[in-house]
């Protein structure tokens, strides 16, 4: 009811409509979305353009995961990092809050655009932002990657052969949960479940698999900020274990 009257209450004819959803400034959310993301994106240049290893011990580095191309003219990372950034550019949640964020278009709803003489607008069917079609296809791959980042999380409670538990084991286990959640919250992998069927009751399997996919992608968004804060976190960790700011604390087992 309140939302009703709220969005019924316009301050003009052509003045600004107040946000039905929110009391919060409309800038807010974007200046927030456009500060994590290019901290994160700064962040994620320096590693995969100047840095030569993720590895510490048993611990790997997601940007380094799977580990293949150790030597070589590029960065390792530059071979592992194209797909899931390929797959959080073109992932659905983030076009929300990138083109709001950085683009303004639009900053928030119930906002208007700002004015772009003669140009006409598209939506994503002319390039580059056609090729946020072929999300699925980065769901695809990036899936694989996260069956590697499973690995590394068993290999981070390998200490020499022997059960272990490390903070950076923690790490990597807390990363890959939330990878996991993101990635296979996915609205792409949602409708690879269950798109298509005219009778969902039909085919059990997938009815369950769909209800699974739904409970992620509900908050698809806060699995989106988590995971990217935690990867950013979980190479740091290891980062400064490789230049020996400090020792990993550990109890083998
Ligand atoms: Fe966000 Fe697919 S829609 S990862």
């Amino acid at each position: 009811m309140a939302v009703a009257q709220r969005a019924a209450s316009p301050a003009g004819p052509d003045g600004p409509v107040a946000n039905p959803y929110s009391v919060l400034p409309n800038w807010l959310y974007p200046s927030f979305v456009a500060t994590g993301l290019g901290l994160f994106s700064l962040y994620a240049l320096y590693v995969v353009l100047f840095q030569r290893t993720g590895e510490s011990g048993n611990y790997l580095s997601p940007f380094y995961s799977p580990f293949i191309w150790k030597t070589g003219p590029l960065p390792p990372a530059v071979w592992i990092t194209w797909a899931p950034l390929a797959f959080r550019g073109t992932c659905y949640y983030y076009r929300k809050a990138y083109f709001r964020a950085f683009f303004w278009h639009p900053r928030s709803c119930a906002v208007g655009e700002p004015q772009r003489r003669g140009r006409r607008y598209r939506g994503e069917t002319a390039f580059p932002w056609v090729l946020n079609n072929f999300h699925r296809f980065a769901f695809y791959v990036t899936a694989v990657q996260v069956g590697f980042l499973w690995w590394d999380v068993i290999q981070g409670f390998n200490f020499g052969g022997h059960f272990g538990i490390g903070v950076g084991s923690g790490i990597l286990l807390l990363n890959t949960f939330l990878l996991s959640g993101y990635t296979f919250g996915c609205h792409a992998f949602r409708h690879l479940a269950g798109g298509g069927m005219d009778c969902m009751s039909c085919s059990r399997a997938r009815f369950r698999l769909w209800k699974g996919i739904t409970v992620l992608n509900v908050r698809h968004d806060r699995w989106a900020w988590a995971s990217l804060f935690t990867v950013m976190l979980a190479d740091l960790y290891i980062r400064l274990l490789i230049h020996g700011v400090f020792v990993d604390p550990h109890w083998v087992l």
